[in-house]
């Protein structure tokens, strides 16, 4: 390794606690859309429970309003999370899609928002979770994520951070929307503006977080990795997988975010990790690893439990952090 990727990494490591270069802190329990295997997704209460139950930081999505305000919201359309179709129902006949974009906030304050629908529209994505028919909850708006954060931290006497990722960067240019320029003047407003705050932006589309970067932030940044056949932005993961593409990745983002399968391909029968290269080829070059999303209720076919997962990512492939529905498990897990 060059010494000034080397300097990189050791600063890194004991900024981060990356196991095997420095001290090695514990893994951060990132709590995907809130405590989201107890309460409907991104909503002030799932928030509030993953407060409770733990957590290092809040992961937020966010998605611009028509008139430029930053929504805490997973889809670029409300139709699955919220009741849209009952309130709108001129602008979502026959199927169509109310695109997030095309809503002002004081349309989007009138909407309920619920538990996430399954593919076939009537019945929730996941049935045992909180009941879908439960329609007592509302859109936020980073504003009001960061007000409940910034005021349980005090409460509580316990920074929690958040873990903020830019939705569709493709489909806000498309419309002359920035999410990016107004994410930044957000958190400064909140205080949040050097790489040791508690704070990760985090994308799928390396030109929102290279933005990021000309736009003079000094926020920590991650790279998300999806497949390039999920077609959800032109960013090439195939690339950014390989050695030279973590190297890309390095000069502009501080973590990759991988999914589960980009990481581990099973388990041999004596309980061993079968991982890939990426979590070691990341490692060497001072990136983090936080790798999404831990479910209980949704197992990859060769592990029995949750714990049987947390073993594998977390004491043998030794990935820095997990999105995880269900942070209190991860807490537990690792006292
Ligand atoms: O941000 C990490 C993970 O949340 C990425 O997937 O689709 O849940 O936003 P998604
Ligand atoms: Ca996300």
């Amino acid at each position: 390794m060059p010494v000034s990727s080397f300097l990189r990494a050791l600063l890194l490591s004991l900024l981060l606690g990356l196991p095997g270069l420095a001290s090695a802190g514990d893994p951060l329990v990132i709590a995907h859309r809130g405590a989201s295997g107890y309460l409907p997704e991104h909503t002030l209460p799932a928030a509030t429970l993953a407060h409770a139950q733990g957590a290092d930081f809040l992961e937020l999505d966010l998605v611009m309003t028509r008139d430029g305000h930053l929504v805490v919201i997973h889809d670029l359309t409300l139709n699955t999370t919220t009741n849209v179709q009952e309130v709108f129902p001129e602008r979502t006949g026959g199927g169509s899609k109310a695109w997030v974009m095309d809503f002002d906030l004081a349309e989007i304050r009138q909407l309920s928002a619920h538990e996430r629908r399954g593919r076939s529209g009537d019945t929730a994505a996941f049935p045992e979770r909180f009941p879908l028919s439960r329609q007592i909850f509302q859109v936020p708006t980073l504003e009001e994520m960061l007000d409940l954060v910034q005021g349980l931290n005090q409460t509580l006497q316990r920074e929690v951070g958040v873990y903020i990722e830019v939705k569709g960067w493709e489909a806000h240019q498309s419309r002359g929307l920035n999410p990016v320029l107004k994410l930044m003047e957000v958190l400064d407003r909140y205080g949040y503006r050097e790489s040791t705050d508690p704070v990760w932006i985090q994308s799928f589309d390396d030109v929102a977080l290279q933005e990021l970067r000309q736009a003079g932030s000094r926020l920590k940044r991650v790279q998300l990795l999806g497949e390039n056949n999920w077609r959800m932005t032109s960013t090439d993961f195939d690339f950014l997988k390989t050695p030279e593409g973590l190297q890309a990745i390095s000069g502009y983002a501080d973590g990759i975010g991988p999914w589960i399968n980009q990481v581990l391909t099973g388990r041999s029968s004596s309980g061993e990790a079968q991982a890939t290269s990426l979590v070691e080829e990341a490692h060497s070059l001072g990136l983090a690893v936080h790798v999404y999303t831990l479910r209980q209720d949704r197992l990859p076919r060769y592990v029995d439990t949750f714990e049987e997962l947390l073993e594998l990512l977390l004491n043998q492939v030794r990935v820095d952090g997990v999105f995880t529905d269900h942070p209190d498990q991860v807490v537990r897990f690792l006292k």
